[in-house]
């Protein structure tokens, strides 16, 4: 999706890394608790190293919701993330996207025309009141409010196999939009089969489905995935376990199934890092993610050898354009009293949307779900 960045001033474009180090201290120090700067884990560490706190998309939302007293969020992170940050947070704080194109290419592979379209052609299949539309976190806040209007949930990849159970209490049969692989890896862990999936292709009419088809799944998997993950493939499995027979491989959920099916533990970026800290000391571990969190944990855990699944993994372009002159250019915007591109989500859209995400988190925290249909809220 084509977001348009202005071009920065060669001030910042032309600034040595220890000339921005200087610029983002003075700015930030400036700001001071005005100011709170979350990190994803796949920025890179020039960027990491100024992160108020660190984390996945699901603890990023939760520490976004907990810092009332900050007017501005920074979000070092991709594009659908600062908009569940505009979301959760209070109507007094902004939240600032260093770079506007960083976006995410799975979330643009569902927009809310499609999966409008897909609701509609099934519902004239099967009763809709039981079908739980289910989302990713990586997707839009207009999918989002789609899914807070009927009656479904977001899920990230630490809560998926939670947000998912409780789905299966509302109805049985779930949409679960923009990642394929998320989807049939939890509902696999869950006891699911392939037999019990289908995937939506929303390029073909019907999902390039059979009516049949339609009714008898209990998973409509939308077919969407990520460039990064989906590169990790069980021949690096095998090379690395050639190499390495006691070796240990750990897999993010958005890889594919083949490769979740062989690796030995499987998890969000939270996982991972805690599943590296629990490993035997000596031990070497081939990582299936994004490399700026790969290539942290092996600098951080000299004890073990961390190394990527794939020794040629491309790093995630869109995560990659935050970079130091754009934290530079607007943090020092914030103290000139500017607020540089602010991600701002309609309030319609937040309504509907922060019912979404409120009942992941309410789900993933145990808290007593508020689960009605649009009808009755
Ligand atoms: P988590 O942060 O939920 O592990 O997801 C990874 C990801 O791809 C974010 O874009
Ligand atoms: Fe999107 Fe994949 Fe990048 Fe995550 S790693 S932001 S899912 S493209």
């Amino acid at each position: 999706m084509l977001r348009l960045q202005t071009p920065l001033a060669d001030r910042y474009r032309d600034a040595s890394p220890d000339e921005l180090d200087e610029m983002i201290a003075t700015a930030k120090a400036s700001l001071g608790e005005r100011v709170f700067i979350l990190g994803h884990h796949y920025q890179r560490d020039e960027v990491m190293k100024w992160a108020d706190a660190r984390g996945d998309s699901y603890r990023l939302s939760v520490l976004a919701q907990e810092r009332p007293a900050a007017d501005y969020i920074v979000f070092c992170g991709v594009h659908f993330m600062a908009e569940s940050a505009d979301i959760l947070t209070g109507d007094h704080q902004q939240v600032v996207l260093p770079d506007l194109n960083a976006g995410c290419s799975m979330a643009d592979m569902a927009d809310l025309d499609e999966v409008s379209e897909a609701w509609e052609a099934i519902s004239e299949l099967v009763d809709i009141d039981r079908v739980v539309p289910i989302t990713y976190m990586n997707s839009s806040a207009a999918l989002k409010a789609f899914v807070g209007e009927h009656g479904g949930a977001v899920c990230t990849s630490t809560n998926a196999r939670s947000v998912l159970e409780w789905a299966f209490t509302q109805g049985d049969k779930v949409l679960f939009f923009p990642d394929q692989h998320l989807g049939r890896n939890t509902g696999i862990s869950m006891g699911y089969t392939h037999a019990d999936m289908r995937v939506w292709n929303p390029r073909q009419e019907l999902g390039g489905l059979e009516e049949d088809d339609v009714r008898d799944a209990t998973f409509l998997l939308w077919k969407g995935h990520c460039s990064v993950h989906q590169r990790f493939t069980p021949n690096h499995v095998a090379a690395f376990r050639s190499e390495h027979p006691d070796g240990i491989v750990i897999a993010h959920p958005e890889c594919s199934h083949d490769v979740c099916s062989i690796a030995d533990q499987v998890g969000s970026t939270d996982f991972i890092i805690k599943a590296v800290a629990a490993a035997p000391v000596g031990s070497t571990i081939a990582i299936g993610t994004e490399i700026h969190l790969v290539n942290r944990l092996a600098a951080e855990t000299p004890d073990k050898t961390v190394v990527s699944l794939d020794p040629l993994v491309c790093p995630c372009s869109t995560m990659f354009r935050i970079d130091g002159p754009h934290l530079a250019w607007v943090l020092e915007s914030l103290v000139a009293g500017e607020v540089p591109n602010q991600i701002v989500v309609d309030p319609e859209t937040t309504q509907w949307a922060k019912v979404a995400l409120q009942r992941m988190l309410d789900i993933t925290q145990g808290n007593p779900v508020e689960a009605k249909r649009p009808t009755a809220v």
